[in-house]
């Protein structure tokens, strides 16, 4: 899609995209709908679209949105497409060995889902080599990238000792500065019946071994999993250390994850998908983002949460994939858009909305997820005319092109 550089004709509509100088100046141009995401919870509507226009970047930095025409030495052709930010994937599990394809047959069949599957990618993560796991996470980071995901949030938890955590830590680093610290997402064998014992091993030793690659410090608060108790637990020691804070909560059922999470002030509440009254009016009252994962849901048969709800309330939300072997073996945030979109009464605008800026926000990173200037230059190019195709199509792979940085990729 890029072009050699040609004189524009002014009385032309002309449709292409510009890359200037050894590190890029570019241009969408004459982009059936070129769009700036706006925070939802900022209510002036979900989305600032902008038609026909240009976005034009410089190295890795956009510098204006601007009419169609606009002067630069190269050019990409969005062709009538529609243009939108990259998408920002806040929640993650790349690092993993293993697959857990017949746990997930089983669950069509009408088992449950259960946190002790987490043990079987426990052991084949333990059991692989550094090498293979950054080959491993490496192909996932790039089969997201192709599904139009430029920033991504990445965590560990597949090792649950203070080496095996470590090196998954160092892997995703290799990725992104967004790593997480998630030393408690189950009891490992080895604690079994002690997770008390285990929870002090999370807050001391093993946080030291993690501290040096990572950003966030999360637990997984749930029956089966950590106790409202053992995470506050988790989550004051990670912010004693320096870490932002996430929490895993009511993915299950209800219960205590999503009032802790506000209480705690951390940046994101992950799943969501039981939510009483009391723990919207919280997250509506806060600056924790909601962030729902509802290919989860689709995957362990949960009913999909109601985010009408939560939108209307006021509270900013934000959509990702989860990819990780048992609950949510998905890189597509196309996939989780359609869900939200058809099964939790959000709009296509503001689905959009939520797995670009909002993930944006559930990271606290202002650089990332709009189309805006001094924002890195992360854009897909869509094989279609209208974001709202990717509700309209379903399963249809719709993302043409992605610029990551002012990269084409
Ligand atoms: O976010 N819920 C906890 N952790 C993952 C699932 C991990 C697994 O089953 O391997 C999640 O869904």
């Amino acid at each position: 899609y890029i072009l050699p550089h040609r004189h524009l004709d002014p009385n032309k509509d002309e449709t292409f995209v510009i890359l200037r100088g050894a590190f890029g100046l570019v241009l969408f141009d004459d982009a059936a709908e070129v769009i700036e995401a706006n925070d939802i919870a900022a209510g002036a509507g979900p989305l600032g679209l902008v038609r026909n226009a240009s976005v034009v970047f410089e190295g890795d930095r956009i510098v204006s949105v601007a009419g169609a025409g606009q002067i630069a030495d190269r050019r990409i052709d969005a062709d009538g497409a529609c243009v939108i930010p990259g998408f920002v994937d806040s929640h993650t599990h790349l690092v993993f060995a293993g697959d857990r394809g017949d746990e997930f047959a089983a669950r069509m069949a009408g088992r449950p889902y259960e946190a002790d599957g987490i043990r079987v990618s426990v052991a084949a993560t333990r059991g692989a080599t550094e090498a293979e796991l950054l080959a491993l996470a490496g192909g996932r980071r790039a089969e997201a990238r192709r599904a139009g995901i430029t920033t991504v949030e990445i965590k560990s938890g597949y090792g649950l000792d203070a080496h095996h955590e470590a090196r998954c830590l160092r892997v995703a680093r290799s990725f992104t500065g967004d790593t997480t610290f998630l030393g408690a997402h189950v009891v490992p064998a080895e604690f079994e019946g002690r997770t008390d014992d285990y929870v002090h091993h999370v807050c001391t030793d093993m946080l030291s071994a993690a501290l040096p690659y990572a950003r966030w410090i999360d637990a997984f608060c749930e029956v089966g999993a950590f106790d409202e108790h053992q995470s506050r637990a988790v989550l004051a020691a990670g912010r004693a250390a320096g870490l932002g804070l996430r929490l895993h909560a009511n993915q299950l059922g209800h219960g205590p994850g999503v009032q802790l999470a506000v209480e705690m002030g951390c940046a994101s509440a992950d799943h969501c998908t039981y939510l009483s009254d009391d723990d919207i009016a919280a997250l509506a009252g806060s600056d924790t983002v909601a962030t729902f994962l509802p290919a989860t849901d689709f995957s362990t048969r949960q009913p999909y949460p109601d985010a009408r709800r939560v939108i209307d309330a006021g509270a900013t939300v934000a959509l990702a994939t989860n990819c990780n072997p048992g609950s949510s073996y998905t890189t597509s945030m196309s996939f989780c858009i359609a869900l939200a979109v058809r099964d939790m009464r959000m709009t296509p605008e503001e689905a959009l909305s939520a797995a670009t800026v909002g993930g944006a926000s559930a990271l606290r990173r202002g650089d990332v997820g709009r189309i805006a200037p001094g924002c890195r230059a992360d854009l897909v190019v869509l094989e279609a005319p209208s974001y709202t195709h990717f509700v309209y199509r379903p399963g249809v792979p719709l993302i043409r092109s992605v610029i990551e940085a002012g990269s084409l990729t």
